[in-house]
């Protein structure tokens, strides 16, 4: 049982075991940025990894790719994000805090991601009735307006011919930009996924939920190309086999959840929508997205193919790309260039994409928070982590008893050895109980010890994590022990 109930105390678990700092800490930190520590890194690096074994590697019908941040200004109109990527905003009157009006309804609820601005209009029909989450002041909010949440900056160094780009909101627009790329450069053949992880940026209204929800933060991807009338079913495979990633990567059960968009909750490219809940034990709305998993119909690729006729007459214009209007769709659409042509069944058509949609930052959260358990042990307090062995930072510790009689020598010996197959600790300082513990709290599933009968057996003693029993058995097996316990 996980026994955080406060986000403070994950915050400060995180910075005390060298997990998550606050950004540029020594200049008094920067709102909604994080670092990662030693730590940390580790973790947040097999959690991405584990996405990409699942995702990619495993599968016969996925393919990876890595875009770059900046793209083409056209890419943002087409998708809709220049037009609609944005939050209703209002602020409070009496302490000047700006707040999204949607996050109103329960007192700053931290709930829901963005939700359409038309839908948060609605609310704001009522903001008479709201309370001010910083000052509790009820009703006193300005007309609310919209708050555009992608960052922009300048590319080119002269004044006269620079050009506002975006840092990217999604990392799934990239993936589709490249559809056409990619069908060109490899065999595959829908249905078929094309899967990306990196960051992506949004100037966000709500933050202040440590890494939950932040400025820059990590994103996994899969937009997975099928053809139309198989997409329900294709929803469905992706729903279980997501759901099934977390819980085989050792999230409770019973800490998870479904929750399927409303109808006026769904994003303006959605046919449906299902949000992968995990149930943080802080927070005023226990359950929070993990993943996103999409029906995104054919919107993006007929978006683009609407794009790329409109970068024609931007040639000969050169007016404003922020301000351009799309062209309409070609009647022949279904024919356009990010269609696809079945060789099989002799015909050509525009996939739909079904879109899991995770965040690494997020579920290094989850899987954190999953994780924490405390224990009495004969009288005293034991906190560890249960990660994964996958997930865990370091895989084994190792160390000599005493920093005498040769032991050191043998241990360090076993050490460079395993550290060539994975991450591994070595630690020869105090008493060996205080060595395990300083274990258990980063999470490493197995200590290995060297002692006064190694030298006269040539034996260890393997300590688990979990159970904390210790076996004993031959050095020179240790190597092929770890790795059939921790499937590597
Ligand atoms: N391409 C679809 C998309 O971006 P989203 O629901 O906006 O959908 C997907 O984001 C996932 O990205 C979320 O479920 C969450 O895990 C992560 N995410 C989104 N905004 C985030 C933020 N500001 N901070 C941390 N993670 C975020």
């Amino acid at each position: 049982m996980a026994k955080i109930t406060k986000l403070e105390e994950i915050v400060s678990l995180c910075k005390r075991r060298g997990f998550i700092y606050q950004s540029s800490e020594i200049y008094g930190g920067l709102a909604s940025c994080y670092d990662y520590g030693p730590l940390g890194v580790e973790l947040k690096r097999n959690v991405r990894e584990a996405w990409w074994k699942s995702v990619v590697q495993m599968r016969d019908d996925v393919v990876g790719l890595d875009c770059s941040i900046l793209m083409h200004p056209l890419v943002w109109k087409s998708s809709g994000h220049a037009d609609k990527f944005a939050d209703l905003v209002t602020v409070c009157k009496k302490c000047n805090t700006r707040t999204r009006v949607d996050h109103l309804k329960d007192h700053a609820d931290e709930h829901t991601e963005h939700v359409p601005v038309e839908t948060a209009a609605v609310d704001a029909q009522s903001l008479n009735k709201k309370v001010c989450p910083s000052c509790g002041k009820i009703g006193q909010f300005s007309e609310p307006m919209a708050f555009k949440l992608m960052f922009e900056t300048q590319m080119g160094a002269n004044a006269d011919d620079t050009m506002t780009l975006y840092l990217r909101p999604e990392t799934a627009q990239g993936i589709f930009v490249n559809f056409r790329n990619v069908m060109d450069s490899t065999r595959v053949k829908v249905p078929f996924g094309i899967a990306q992880t990196g960051k992506s940026f949004r100037n966000e209204v709500t933050t202040k939920a440590f890494i939950f929800r932040t400025r820059e933060f990590e994103q996994a991807e899969l937009e997975f190309f099928c053809e139309p009338g198989t997409d329900e079913d294709w929803y469905e495979h992706w729903k279980a086999a997501r759901f099934k990633w977390y819980t085989d990567l050792g999230i409770k059960s019973e800490n998870l959840r479904f929750r399927d968009h409303d109808p006026d909750e769904l994003a303006h490219y959605a046919k449906a929508c299902v949000d992968v809940e995990y149930k943080f034990p802080f927070g005023s709305g226990d359950w929070q997205e993990l993943e996103g998993i999409a029906n995104r119909t054919d919107f993006d690729l007929r978006q683009h193919q609407r794009g790329m006729r409109t970068l024609n007459s931007w040639f000969e214009s050169k007016g404003d790309l922020t301000k351009i209007a799309l062209k309409e769709e070609a009647e022949d659409y279904q024919k356009g260039p990010l269609s696809y042509f079945d060789e099989q069944e002799k015909k050509r058509y525009i996939p739909y994409v079904i879109e899991p949609s995770a965040g690494i930052d997020r579920s290094t959260l989850a899987f954190l928070v999953d994780a924490y358990d405390e224990e009495d042990v004969n009288g005293q307090t034991r906190n560890l982590l249960r990660f994964h062995p996958d997930l865990a930072p370091v895989k084994a510790a190792i160390f000599p008893l005493v920093k005498k009689d040769g032991m050191p020598e043998i241990a360090h010996n076993i050490y460079d050895d395993l550290k060539r197959l994975f991450p591994c600790f070595y630690d020869q300082k105090g008493a060996v109980g205080r060595r395990y513990r300083r274990q258990d709290e980063a999470g490493t599933p197995f200590c290995v010890t060297v002692d006064g009968q190694t030298k006269e057996d040539n034996t260890v003693t393997v300590r688990d994590r979990d159970s904390m029993e210790q076996s004993r058995i031959p050095g020179d097996q240790v190597k092929a022990f770890l790795r059939d316990k921790l499937d590597m």
